[in-house]
């Protein structure tokens, strides 16, 4: 099997471990034995977000830094701007950023949290431990394959993508994922928070500058994750 196809069926590839990042800019990821979190981003959730974390059908099992940030983000942030959006989160593994959504920011209609097969039943398991059912859907949606229907016909207006820079032969796919989405629906807007890991992770960077308008998003923590190679973007069509 060569990368593109590993990439699209997300079988296993050393790459794909969050134990086999170059350390040339972070630390490795620790290594968690499966288990349940419970987050309430330093009390912006009322009541704690539970995640149940399992490596065994692939990293998206894990928190990642960059979901952390993001979904904090978006509570700290846009906890009230959302009401009428359709929102749908990219590589959501665990669910992190999207059930987070879900919880804590008032929205009108149910959203979408997305991987691949692998994490669906991991993604399942976390919006019932939240009670979410009728508030969040889970999907397969892997990149670089045409929307499905439903996903076109629901036209997301609110994208989230969360440390999904970490594989290069997945870059193109992502990025033709997220031009599918702008195309779809030019006025959308792509909450983008990436960790900066590897030098070739820029290269995706340089070809999403190319793609779409890219705009840092301000955050009071900025000061704090910036040292952690943590960046958050706005991508919108050019
Ligand atoms: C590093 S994890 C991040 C998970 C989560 N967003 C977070 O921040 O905790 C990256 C996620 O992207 C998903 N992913 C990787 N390649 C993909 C592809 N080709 N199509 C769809 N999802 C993919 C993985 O399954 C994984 O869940």
């Amino acid at each position: 099997m060569d990368d593109d196809e590993q990439a699209r069926s997300g079988s296993s590839s050393p790459e794909f471990s969050p134990l086999n990042f170059g350390e040339d800019f972070a630390p490795l990821p620790e290594y968690k034995a499966a288990g349940d979190a419970a987050l309430d981003f330093s009390g912006l959730l009322e009541e704690p977000l539970k995640l149940h974390e399992d490596l065994s059908a692939g990293c998206g099992g894990q928190l990642w830094p960059a979901g952390m940030l993001l979904a904090k983000h978006m509570l700290r942030y846009h906890r009230n701007e959302l009401r009428s959006a359709r929102v749908l989160e990219l590589g959501a593994g665990g669910g992190i950023v999207g059930l987070t959504i879900a919880k804590g920011c008032r929205i009108d209609q149910p959203l979408y949290i997305t991987d691949m097969k692998d994490m669906e039943s991991l993604m399942r398991h976390n919006i019932d431990l939240n009670e979410l059912n009728d508030r969040v859907e889970a999907r397969i949606l892997n990149w670089g394959e045409p929307l499905s229907e439903e996903i076109v016909e629901f036209k997301p207006d609110i994208i989230l993508a969360a440390d999904c820079v970490y594989f290069e032969p997945a870059f193109p796919l992502l990025l033709q994922t997220l031009k599918d989405l702008l195309a779809l629906t030019p006025t959308a807007t792509v909450f983008f928070c990436f960790k900066k890991r590897r030098r070739a992770d820029m290269q995706f960077i340089k070809a999403a500058r190319k793609a779409f308008q890219m705009a840092e998003i301000e955050d009071e923590d900025k000061p704090i994750y910036s040292r952690e190679n943590l960046f958050l973007y706005a991508l919108t069509k050019k």
